[in-house]
Formats: C-alpha cells, sequence, structure tokens
C-alpha cells in the first residue's frame, strides 16, 4: 500500500487532487506486447516481455475499473502494447463496455489488426464497434511504405491503412489518426497525411515525441515542436487558425485550415499549459497505478488485488491515495530520465 495518508480534502466519491484535477479518464494497458517495433517506443527486435503471472488478469482489470466507475471515472481507454495483441480482448472490451458508469471506451492501436478476421467472420473493427467500442485512435506516421518500415521496424504500412479502412466501414464514429513528428524521418510526410485524413474525414493530431522509450529520443536531430510542425505545414495550407473551443477528452489543441479540417498537436514537451487540464490516471499492464505518465511515479494496485483480505473499498482508499500525490505537471522536461516505455505504461 502507499506508506502515507488519504487525501482529507478528497470528496468522498469523486477523485480530485490538489491541484483541481477532476479524475474522469482511465487509461489502462493490457499487454506489453507489440507486432511493431516504433523506433521511439521499443526498437530492439528481442523483447524481454513481462511473463503471463506478472499482467493483470482480466478479471483483475475489469474489478479495478468497476470500482474506477464508482469513485466518477467516466472514460475508459485500452491501450497497450498493442492490444489487439491480446489473446480473447473481444471479451474483455465486451465486458469493459458493460460496466456501469463507463459511458466511453476507446482504444489506441497501430491499426494493423484491426482489418483482421475473427472467428464469427467480422473484422476487429466491427467486432469492437458491436461491443460498443465509441473511439479508435490509430497511430500512422508515415504513408511512404519504406519510411513506415524504417519507423516501425514491419512492413506493415497496408495493414494499418486496411486497419483505418475497415474502422471507417464498421462505422466507428469517432477515429483519430496519431502521428508521433520526427525530424529526418517524417518532416515531409506531414502533408500527405493532412490529405489522408481530409479525404477519409478522419481527425489527425500530431504528436511530440516524449522521453518514454528505451532510447533517447530528444536529440536536435530527430525532436521536432508541435510549433514547428505547424508553421512547417502552414507553408503549403496557409493559416492554421486556433479553435480554443474545439476539444477531446485529452490533451490535444487543435487548429482549422482554411476549408474547415482540424488538425490536432499534441505539445507535451513545448506546452507549459499541457497538464493543465489532465484528467486522468493511467493502470500499466502489470497492474502499477500511475498519476502521471511523465513521472516515475507509480503504485502496485496489483498486491492489493491479488491479496484476499483486501476489498473493494480498499482499493477505493487506494486510488484515493493515488490521485492526492498526483504532481501539478509532468516532470519530462527536468528529472525525467529514459527507460520504461510507453508499450507498459499505456501511452
Ligand atoms: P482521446 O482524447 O481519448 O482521443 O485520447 P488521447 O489523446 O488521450 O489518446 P491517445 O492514446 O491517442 O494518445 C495520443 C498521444 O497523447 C499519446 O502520445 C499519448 O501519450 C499522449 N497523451 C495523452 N494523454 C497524455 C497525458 O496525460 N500526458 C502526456 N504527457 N501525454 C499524453
Ligand atoms: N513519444 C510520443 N508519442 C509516443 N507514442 C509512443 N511512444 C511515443 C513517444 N516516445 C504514441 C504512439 C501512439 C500513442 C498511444 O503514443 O504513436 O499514437
Ligand atoms: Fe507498438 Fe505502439 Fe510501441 Fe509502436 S508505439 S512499438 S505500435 S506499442
Amino acid at each position: 500500500m502507499v506508506p502515507h495518508p488519504v487525501n482529507e480534502a478528497a470528496p468522498p466519491f469523486e477523485m480530485e487532487d490538489l491541484h483541481g484535477h477532476l479524475i474522469s479518464y482511465l487509461r489502462v494497458s493490457i499487454t506489453d506486447r507489440c507486432n511493431e517495433r516504433c523506433h521511439y517506443c521499443m526498437p530492439e527486435e528481442e523483447q524481454d516481455w513481462l511473463a503471463r503471472e506478472e499482467v493483470l488478469s482480466y478479471e483483475e482489470i475489469l474489478r479495478t475499473v468497476r470500482v474506477a466507475a464508482s469513485l466518477g471515472v467516466k472514460k475508459v481507454r485500452v491501450t497497450g502494447g498493442e492490444p489487439l495483441t491480446r489473446r480473447n480482448m473481444l471479451w474483455f472490451i465486451d465486458q469493459l463496455c458493460a460496466i456501469d458508469g463507463i459511458n466511453d471506451v476507446g482504444i489506441s492501436t497501430n491499426g494493423t489488426l484491426l482489418g483482421k478476421m475473427t472467428k464469427d467472420g467480422r473484422t476487429y473493427a466491427q467486432a469492437l464497434k458491436e461491443a460498443g467500442v465509441r473511439s479508435v485512435n490509430i497511430s500512422l506516421d508515415t504513408l511512404n511504405r519504406k519510411a513506415y518500415q524504417r519507423t516501425t521496424g514491419r512492413d506493415l504500412l497496408d495493414a494499418a491503412v486496411g486497419g483505418i479502412d475497415a474502422t471507417r466501414e464498421a462505422t466507428i464514429d469517432k477515429i483519430k489518426i496519431n502521428t508521433v513528428l520526427m525530424r529526418n524521418r517524417n518532416e515531409n510526410d506531414l502533408w500527405d497525411l493532412v490529405d489522408f485524413a481530409h479525404e477519409r474525414d478522419l481527425l489527425l493530431r500530431f504528436i511530440e515525441l516524449m522521453p518514454v522509450s528505451t532510447t533517447e529520443v530528444l536529440e536536435d536531430n530527430q525532436f521536432f515542436t508541435v510549433n514547428d510542425a505547424r508553421k512547417l505545414l502552414e507553408f503549403r495550407l496557409g493559416e492554421l487558425s486556433f479553435r480554443p473551443d474545439f476539444r477531446t477528452n485529452g490533451p490535444a489543441r487543435y487548429y482549422e485550415r482554411k476549408n474547415g479540417q482540424l488538425i490536432g498537436f499534441i505539445g507535451a514537451m513545448s506546452d507549459f499549459h499541457f497538464c493543465e487540464t489532465c484528467n486522468k490516471l493511467r493502470l500499466t499492464c502489470e497492474g502499477k497505478l500511475r498519476p502521471c505518465l511523465g513521472s516515475h511515479m507509480e503504485f502496485d494496485l496489483r498486491e492489493v488485488l491479488r491479496n484476499p483480505k483486501m476489498t473493494d473499498a480498499d482499493i477505493a482508499g487506494f486510488f484515493h491515495e493515488v490521485v492526492a500525490r498526483k504532481p501539478k505537471e509532468h516532470d519530462f522536461r527536468n528529472a525525467y530520465e529514459p527507460g520504461r516505455k510507453m508499450i507498459a505504461i499505456g501511452g
């Protein structure tokens, strides 16, 4: 358990931290495994995957989400690793969508498995839609096959684009494309992605590299701010005007092109207001509850879940204790050392 007293200031049910962040969003990583090897995430071919018993079972995750829902969590985003690589994930998603109080279930995926067929002849995208998934965020850093292969370590561009098409065919209402900005890798591919998203009516977001990787990703030869990306895009697209009124649930800020297309920017490193509206907690696949992606602080919920003496009320108490320790903002600019993979934390 966390060795300090509970936050007395927190209201009895809802979770509010000491900085006024009200928690309504839980990101859940269901696996550390992935079928790609992204340059900025886990580039090494050989990975030391977690042993099966170290990873929370679906029942353990569902119990945690039920308790979180009783504390005001309304939205869950399922991440990985690549969440579609975990066995029986469709069963899990069905159960998750049925939890009282959870009214928005989303998935963040590399997209390569969304077009795959399930045993009963549906695409995974269709099955997710039928289970109740409302939003799918798909990573796509380039539309150039060679660059895709160089960035993800796999020749799976066609599968990723096929997965995007399958998701559109499944009529999932909210589909977002996530593009990580990398100088010397995809800076010349951004316009094609803008056109691709526009043609398909998808919401595109550009993301700054963050030091959540096994390698150093912030050197000048690859780090690229969202402001630089916006200026670069404006050369060809004309002025992009800030739309402070348009927000999704996460930290992206949106700009509008003259033709009405909205483009999002996630500037975790350069935007000093990035954390002000943070509304989330993260559950890692091995059962650590993390109050912030950009701080090394994490608390072992698995030991509580696996202790037969601990009740749901104990789990709720644990949540409050973790929320009481949520920092005002991330620590990426100061004390953060890379080493913990995004894959295990869940983006
Ligand atoms: P929605 O608003 O639900 O669509 O989700 P999202 O933007 O939170 O989710 P997604 O999984 O698509 O994440 C997009 C990028 O934003 C990833 O690189 C995330 O790591 C990053 N991101 C999302 N939330 C946070 C956050 O609280 N802190 C930081 N530093 N990065 C975040
Ligand atoms: N920096 C920024 N974004 C990253 N992602 C994975 N690793 C990093 C990183 N080091 C992104 C993926 C995906 C989202 C969930 O997180 O591209 O779109
Ligand atoms: Fe897999 Fe996503 Fe990490 Fe790429 S960024 S290796 S797709 S988990």
